[in-house]
């Protein structure tokens, strides 16, 4: 994982305190065919996918071998059962502002971010993995992202981060955390995986948002640190890009999420300065 990755090792660590793994998410088959019959019929109504060979597609990859073994390409034929396009100008990437991209997205409604996308709702928070004797699934344990080279749930988040990042057109939006000294992390799933996947001659614009914590600190910004190693990449790769410090509607989503440190005053100082 790139710094996407390690935010995913970090977001599953954040699940399972202490390095108790949890085993594969109980009724998964139940919930993933389930998410995938609502995707199509109640989120977005007139999309068409076959849920069952998704299933099919899906347990085969990750029963068919050990469990430190699914690699990234066993994924292939499952992705290619649910292929997907995101409108242009709609998609959002984010590195460690997990909770400001939820609301973020949940305002500016247009915006697709990979929990978006097909795949990311199906798998959206579950665990998987396949019994080390047997081929069916453990229920009661699964290795941590870190003790394998391949894992199953780490291979297709790559995967799937890899198609959503191969898929953006026109503008796409990035969200980093400009409370901490790596915004920009080769290591996490954005450096590693999508930035290397965005193609220059669809992506208009990379418009990239630093954004500090309320109560900060202000650790790094547009034109500084890893912030600037980033902007020197997409320039080498032919990107146009901006660069926002603390976009006042992201500083004021914030103070709104946060409630105690977030007066009235504060708000409309925010919107309105
Ligand atoms: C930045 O990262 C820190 C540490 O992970 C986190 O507590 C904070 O909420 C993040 N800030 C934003 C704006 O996402
Ligand atoms: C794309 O981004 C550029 C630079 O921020 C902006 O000028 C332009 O209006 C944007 N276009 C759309 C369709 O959002």
């Amino acid at each position: 994982m790139s710094r996407v990755l390690k935010h995913f090792i970090m977001l599953l660590l954040g699940f399972c305190p202490l390095g108790d793994q949890l085993g594969t998410t109980p009724n998964i088959r139940d919930i993933v065919v389930g998410r995938c019959y609502n995707y199509m019929t109640l989120v977005h109504p007139g999309t068409r996918y076959d849920c069952e060979d998704i299933w099919t597609h899906f347990e085969d990859t990750v029963l068919r071998q050990p469990s430190c073994n699914v690699a990234v390409e066993d994924y292939r034929q499952m992705f290619r059962s649910m292929t997907q396009a995101p409108p242009c100008h709609t998609s959002l990437f984010w590195s460690k502002t997990r909770p400001l991209m939820h609301s973020y997205a949940a305002v500016m409604k247009h915006l697709w971010t990979l929990e978006d996308t097909l795949a990311g709702y199906m798998f959206n928070d579950l665990v998987w993995c396949r019994q080390q004797e047997d081929a069916g699934f453990d229920f009661s344990a699964c290795p941590e992202w870190s003790a394998c080279t391949n894992h199953p749930v780490y291979s297709l988040w790559r995967q799937a981060s890899q198609n959503f990042a191969e898929m953006a057109c026109g503008n796409v939006t990035v969200l980093l955390n400009g409370s901490i000294s790596d915004a920009f992390n080769r290591r996490s799933m954005f450096g590693s995986v999508e930035l290397d996947s965005l193609d220059p001659q669809r992506v208009h614009y990379v418009n990239l948002h630093v954004v500090a914590s309320l109560g900060g600190p202000q650790i790094e910004a547009c034109g500084q640190g890893s912030v600037m190693d980033l902007t020197r990449t997409l320039q080498t790769r032919g990107f146009r890009w901006t660069c926002t410090d603390n976009d006042q509607m992201l500083m004021a989503l914030q103070c709104i999420q946060s409630r105690s440190s977030c007066s009235p005053t504060n708000l409309k100082s925010m919107l309105f300065n």
